[in-house]
């Protein structure tokens, strides 16, 4: 089969042989200007003729399923304290370099109060794996939220934890969790994280959450070190075992304090990509076109909706902490001219030809 007939099957089939998919995932892509001043002033990608089809093929499905909606995710980054030593991520345990911050309980309720007034109709509750949250402070938490704002869903997204604790956070209210499995296959695993950390716990806390009851989001990286075609293909058949409502991916990007400080970034034009399998393998699915997107490329999470994501979340963090929350260098929306990403956000979407929608946004099912 050749690239058209590959993608007219995984667009009317939303599921392809192992050799196709990696078909799909290995086909070249045109050479990306790597003059970062030009990558800067936004210049346009170039896309191949069988890039064009599968962007393409996404986007109807994405409009088959959920119009040209967009929906808007409040995002909180409450603490950056952090217990875990992932290789990769800026807010390591064993980086002395950042500032560590914890929002107050009162801070995080009114970061949500001030979001509901700018119509975020779901707040998602993010940070590092920090003892110093309870599961009493969090439950405590998502049940202020879910008593001041009854008409909101709330997302957490703090980590592995065990099945009691997901069930505690579920009776008290939440309704959602992310949790990124970040690479599917078990060597792969052990190069992005220490040895206290295992593939089969994440996957054991994906399938509790499940079967909790939580509308739950996984997903992975894309171009993290060491990464192959095989990874990405093993990445996209656990999420079709989990089938779970929300897929974020984003590019991998450097951080200088990590021991990854040499490695190199992920590629924009692999994860559009991705996303586009992502939509046409899933076309229920929650995809966030992801800050990681938009920090890589000006114009990259306009980039994701126009290849099938159809979620943005922007930071509602206080602007005096936002900095602080830095998984990766050069993170977007954490200067002075980020206070309002709403209506930022807004235009960028309304450009790209999608609207915002103000309501909760559950999965379609
Ligand atoms: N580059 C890109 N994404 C990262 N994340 C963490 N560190 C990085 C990085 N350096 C992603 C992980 C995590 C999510 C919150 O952010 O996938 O699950
Ligand atoms: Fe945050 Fe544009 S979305 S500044």
């Amino acid at each position: 089969m050749n690239a058209k007939e590959i993608i007219e099957k995984l667009k009317n089939t939303h599921d392809l042989s192992d050799e196709e998919l990696l078909f799909l995932i290995e086909m070249p892509s045109l050479p990306v200007e790597d003059d970062w001043k030009k990558r800067m002033r936004g210049e346009n990608i170039r896309f191949t003729q069988e890039e064009e089809l599968l962007f393409g093929a996404a986007d109807d499905v994405r409009r088959a399923v959920y119009g040209t909606d967009v929906y808007v995710r409040g995002l909180v980054e409450f603490t950056n304290h952090c217990r875990n030593n992932c290789y990769y991520c800026g807010i390591r345990r064993d980086n002395r370099h950042v500032e560590r911050y914890r929002l107050t309980h009162d801070e995080i309720l009114s970061c949500c109060d001030e979001g509901h007034g700018l119509g975020f109709r779901t707040f998602v509750l993010q940070g590092g794996e920090d003892p110093c949250f309870s599961d009493e402070k969090i439950c405590q938490l998502v049940a202020d939220i879910k008593a001041a704002h009854p008409d909101c869903a709330v997302t957490l997204s703090i980590g592995e934890k065990t099945r009691e604790s997901y069930q505690a956070y579920f009776d008290a209210g939440a309704d959602r969790y992310l949790l990124r499995h970040e690479t599917a296959d078990e060597g792969h695993y052990h190069k992005l994280h220490p040895v206290e950390m295992s593939l089969n716990n994440r996957k054991r806390c994906l399938f509790d959450l499940k079967e909790i009851g939580f509308q739950v989001g996984s997903g992975f990286m894309v171009g993290s070190p060491g990464q192959t075609a095989q990874n990405l293909l093993a990445d996209l058949r656990f999420l079709q075992e989990l089938s779970p409502d929300m897929i974020g991916i984003g590019p991998y990007l450097v951080h200088n304090d990590t021991p990854f400080a040499s490695e190199q970034n992920g590629s924009m034009l692999l994860t559009l990509r991705l996303v586009a399998i992502l939509r046409l393998l899933f076309p229920y699915a929650l995809i966030p076109s992801t800050t990681a997107l938009g920090t890589i490329h000006p114009r990259g999470r306009e980039y994701g909706l126009s290849v099938g994501a159809n979620v943005v979340m922007p930071n509602l963090s206080p602007t005096g902490v936002r900095k602080l929350y830095s998984l990766y260098e050069n993170k977007i929306c954490t200067g002075d001219e980020s206070a309002q990403c709403r209506s930022c956000l807004e235009n960028r979407v309304s450009m790209a030809g999608y609207r915002i929608v103000t309501d909760r946004g559950d999965v379609k099912r």
